[in-house]
């Protein structure tokens, strides 16, 4: 049976200071083909890596000799390519991302079947293929690799844009491994291998990074021009050219360069999406992509855009400072960690929500970097989190205070907090999103802008809220 293993972890090492339960998963895993080696210790563990080499290491992470998770960061550090699956007994470990950013392979939760940890195992790359880059001695006194990477969705290299330069998975700060080199492609099944060990991201050098975001600008006009190429299509291809600039955004701060590829990218996609069925396919886009923080910013600039047409502003400098506006208003997040990004706000310390609340004040200081940058951006950016009842912040500014822009933009941006999933939301449909914006305390929100969000999505309010908005007599 050992041909089961398809040549991939054949010697596993268990770990776990259960000693029913580790004896069970032995026998469990024999039949599969596995060699299996036993230890009750992270301690034990470590001994017996000195000695024998095995393919994968398979531990509990909470052990009464210490955490599981040092074993993990012990075998990166010795071992990079080894494999390495985590199992717990609860819920500490939220997923297979956050096991992925421990240093881990997989991620089991107990009770688990063997065949669910013999798919780990098959689908887990040996890595042996791979080329480790490891910085030691290589930066000294570097920080980690991060600010020499810029990370990709994975799902766009199984799309139309062809990505010709060396890609990279991030295993920590200071670890990449490369698993393409220049040129090749990366089959689709081994997106599906990574896919399933949780990987969201891929990465290239930033220099490659660079090129490739040259690439796609240069390409816009003729994309947008293209008989041959579909609207949806096209759409899709400015949606990923945005998150690219946006990703070089969000690791290396705003340049006038980036300033001037996002303009292109949002004016062509703004000339594209034109009526109702445009409309909600973008939706349904931005829900499908993994970067929370890029789809939100590309979805409050598109809806802002088409709230401003809805009210009639068809100036092109207006269009292009709502849309601007709306695509940088959360660049003062570039600082905050992701994790703290990603957790509700109620569960914010003191500091995370001083940060927090601080975003559109650093938003305007990263700005302001970009020469001849119209106030009206500014405003946008660190207003949009003010409201007309007077209760948003930075400052908590009165209605008539708020540059009109700013509250056409916080509109866009409470819709797409709703409608576009992010790690505290599954995303919703657009009339259920309106439905939660009138939940809220609905005076927070300009009528006028509110009203064009609504008929943009042909979604009829109360009465009562209509009279708002109807000119008196
Ligand atoms: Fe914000």
């Amino acid at each position: 049976m050992s041909d089961e293993t398809n040549g991939k972890a054949r010697k596993v090492l268990v770990v776990d200071d259960d000693e029913p339960f580790r004896t069970t998963l032995k026998d469990s895993l024999i039949p599969f083909g596995y060699e299996v080696l036993l230890a009750q210790s992270g301690e034990a563990a470590e001994e017996m890596l000195a000695k024998e080499r095995v393919d994968a290491v398979v531990t509990d992470i909470r052990m009464a000799d210490g955490n599981g998770l040092e074993l993990v960061t012990q075998v990166r550090r010795k071992f990079p390519n080894m494999t390495v699956i985590l199992m717990t007994g609860f819920a500490e470990v939220k997923g297979e991302e956050e096991a992925f950013n421990l240093g881990a392979d997989g991620f089991l939760e107990k009770p688990f079947k063997a065949e669910a940890l013999v798919e780990l195992l098959k689908n887990s790359t040996s890595m042996d293929d791979l080329e480790v880059v490891d910085t030691k001695g290589f930066y000294p006194d570097s920080e980690g690799l991060d600010d020499d990477y810029a990370k990709l969705n994975i799902d766009d290299f199984d799309g139309d844009i062809k990505i010709k330069y060396d890609v990279y998975v991030r295993l920590s700060k200071e670890k990449y491994i490369k698993i393409s080199h220049d040129g090749e492609d990366i089959t689709t099944e081994r997106l599906e291998s990574y896919k399933k060990k949780g990987i969201a991201f891929l990465y290239l050098r930033k220099t490659d990074f660079k090129k490739y975001m040259g690439m796609n600008i240069s390409m816009a006009p003729l994309v947008k021009t293209s008989k041959m190429i579909d609207k949806e299509k096209k759409i899709s291809i400015f949606e990923h050219t945005a998150e690219v600039i946006l990703a070089d955004v969000y690791l290396h701060g705003v340049n006038p360069e980036s300033f001037e590829h996002a303009r292109t990218v949002v004016e062509s996609m703004t000339e594209l999406i034109t009526d109702d069925s445009d409309t909600l396919n973008l939706l349904a886009l931005l829900n499908g992509h993994t970067d929370f923080l890029y789809a939100h910013c590309l979805g409050v600039s598109i809806y802002a855009v088409m709230i401003a047409k809805a009210m009639h502003w068809f100036t092109p400098a207006n269009i292009y400072k709502v849309s601007m506006g709306g695509l940088f208003h959360d660049v003062g997040k570039k600082d905050i960690p992701r994790e703290v990004l990603a957790k509700p706000k109620v569960e914010y310390s003191p500091e995370e929500l001083k940060m927090y609340e601080n975003h559109p004040v650093r938003g305007v200081e990263i700005l302001r970097q970009i020469p001849n940058i119209p106030n009206d951006i500014l405003h946008i950016v660190g207003q949009h989190h003010e409201n007309c009842l007077g209760q948003g912040f930075p400052v908590g500014l009165s209605k008539n205070r708020i540059h009109p822009m700013a509250r056409l933009v916080s509109i866009a941006n409470e819709f797409c907090n709703f409608a576009i999933k992010n790690p505290n939301s599954p995303g919703m449909n657009p009339t259920e999103a309106i439905k939660q914006m009138f939940l809220q305390n609905v005076d927070r929100f300009d009528p006028p802008f509110f009203m064009a969000l609504m008929k943009l999505f042909k979604y009829d309010p109360p009465e009562s809220f209509k009279k708002l908005v109807k000119p008196k007599g």
